[in-house]
């Protein structure tokens, strides 16, 4: 608080001259929006992801003029009219306190929005257009997949857009979303929406109280600090991790069959995050068509059509741990072990995974790896393995490539490498001063500590830190965004010798 106070005093004693009193934020598509964030921008957002991650950041009520999409994550038996039943997916699920937040707003999915097959979409955007007066920004915090998007543009919406896939880099997507190179297209982990998040929500002129987000920021250090600790210990272990979705299907004869399809740990920001922490995940084919693997294929020591226990050693995918989709781990009960009797799945060694879904905040971060920790711990190798891993670094924008020459091959895994972990995860704030750490502040043109060129480092036009920050300076980047370049640099030299 007193941080962000004097920092804003700097700026108004520096910038006294210039134009305008707007903070900026520029979004992943390029844009730089402008708004005064003494007052509080009115916002339409996506439920889970958008909403409840911004109201974990300070947002409040009054801001929030229309939500669509799901409330909970895809597969969730989580009740919007009973938020205080819980559900199945506590750690990402929202509370009744989210629950009030969102329910103040319109609802523009009124069709699906409780459908835990999954609802992402505003049932029409002409239900948006009454609400233009009312709206300062509809927030776009997604995967850009959502085509409606073009249609909010077209009725003259100011759109904030928020890749939850890939670090901004004008070559990677054009203005209309779609994938210009994807060579181009770095993965985001969880901390790097997270940030850019609360910049968001900084912007936006919500109530960020910094002392809160502080100890939610030190709950996620920590739980990151203990993922790590067990990413060591299952390597030694033995245990090996992947991530995929679900299917029971039914043959020409009406029988039913497991089957499955995988994805690369770079692909989402779950693994993407697991994988940065140190955790053996084993790396994908990649699927072209959303192909999949049946269980006969699976059970390479099966007889077709006899998938069994007694055959179950030597599978095509040699996992301990699995990571299932939300929706369909689901599936997972006595009934399915039956067609698909994997060893880890027989020993319950799974967790949920969410695909571009829930909310994306330090709390969140704080309470999901520590759910996973406490998974990965007790779990046992029961899977023979020959594989060594693969020694890169897991950061490295070769290693993070969308465009196919990123990831491993199939079944490979990053070595455990202790000086080559996300550190970004494990800045802590400190908790006794008031202010937040100077690391932070100088972020935004601290190299990181790793060799190879880290992805994803905003390229050097890039004004906002978001990539390397620490991740507990909610306002330096606003600010930054403010300024020219020289101005900037000042500014931060200031920053840098009254804070470091
Ligand atoms: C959206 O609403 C408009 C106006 O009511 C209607 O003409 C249009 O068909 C609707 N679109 C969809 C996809 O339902
Ligand atoms: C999107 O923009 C790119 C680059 O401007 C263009 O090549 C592409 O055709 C556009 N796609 C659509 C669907 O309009
Ligand atoms: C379906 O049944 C027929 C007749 O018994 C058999 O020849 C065929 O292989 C079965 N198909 C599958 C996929 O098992």
């Amino acid at each position: 608080m007193m941080f962000y106070r004097t920092v804003s005093t700097l700026a108004a004693l520096l910038f006294i001259s210039s134009s305008s009193d707007a903070a900026t934020f520029r979004d992943d598509r390029g844009t730089v929006h402008e708004w005064d964030n003494t007052v509080k921008a009115k916002v339409a957002v996506r439920a889970g992801i958008g909403g409840v991650s911004l109201f974990h950041m300070g947002m409040t009520a009054d801001q929030l003029v229309a939500t669509w999409g799901i409330w909970g994550i895809r597969g969730s038996d989580f009740d919007p009219a009973n938020p205080s039943a819980g559900s199945v997916f506590p750690e990402l699920d929202p509370g009744p306190e989210e629950a009030a937040f969102l329910s103040g707003a319109v609802n523009l999915s009124p069709s699906c929005y409780t459908n835990p097959r999954g609802c992402f979409q505003m049932d029409n955007v002409t239900d948006l257009i009454p609400l233009k007066d009312q709206i300062d920004f509809v927030l776009f915090i997604d995967n850009g997949v959502d085509e409606k998007f073009l249609e909010v543009d077209a009725a003259g919406f100011p759109v904030i857009f928020v890749d939850t896939f890939y670090e901004y880099n004008e070559n990677c997507r054009a203005f209309n979303y779609s994938l210009i190179d994807p060579s181009m297209c770095y993965g985001r982990s969880m901390i790097d929406i997270a940030n850019r998040l609360e910049e968001l929500a900084v912007f936006l002129g919500s109530d960020v109280d910094v002392n809160a987000l502080n100890e939610q920021k030190q709950a996620a250090c920590e739980a990151a600090s203990a993922l790590t600790d067990a990413a060591a210990q299952a390597h030694e272990r033995g245990i090996r991790i992947k991530n995929i979705w679900l299917a029971v299907n039914q043959d020409e004869n009406g029988t039913s069959y497991a089957s499955m399809s995988d994805y690369d740990p770079i692909d989402l920001w779950v693994p993407r995050t697991l994988e940065e922490l140190g955790m053996p995940l084993l790396h994908g084919d990649t699927y072209e068509e959303w192909g999949e693997i049946t269980a006969d294929q699976y059970f390479v020591d099966c007889e077709p059509g006899n998938v069994n226990q007694d055959c179950n050693g030597n599978t095509y995918f040699p996992v301990d741990f699995w990571m299932i989709d939300s929706r369909s781990s689901r599936l997972v009960d006595d009934n399915f072990k039956l067609l698909f009797p994997d060893r880890a799945i027989l020993a319950d060694q799974w967790w949920y995974t969410p695909m571009n879904d829930g909310p994306l905040s330090y709390k969140i971060i704080a309470s999901y790896l520590t759910g996973f920790t406490e998974r990965i711990l007790a779990a046992e190798n029961v899977q023979e393995a020959t594989e060594e891993c693969t020694p890169v670094d897991p950061k490295s924008i070769a290693h993070l490539k969308a465009d196919g020459s990123g990831g491993l091959p199939l079944n490979a895994f990053v070595c455990y490498d202790r000086s080559l972990i996300q550190e970004e995860y494990l800045q802590c704030p400190d908790l006794s001063a008031p202010a937040p750490t100077a690391d932070s502040a100088s972020a935004p043109t601290a190299p990181t500590t790793a060799s190879e060129p880290i992805a994803p480092t905003p390229s050097a036009s890039a004004p906002t830190p978001t990539a390397v920050d620490g991740g507990s300076v909610p306002t330096s980047s606003v600010i930054a965004t403010r300024v020219d370049s020289m101005i900037g640099a000042l500014m931060m030299m200031l920053i840098a010798a009254i804070y470091l």
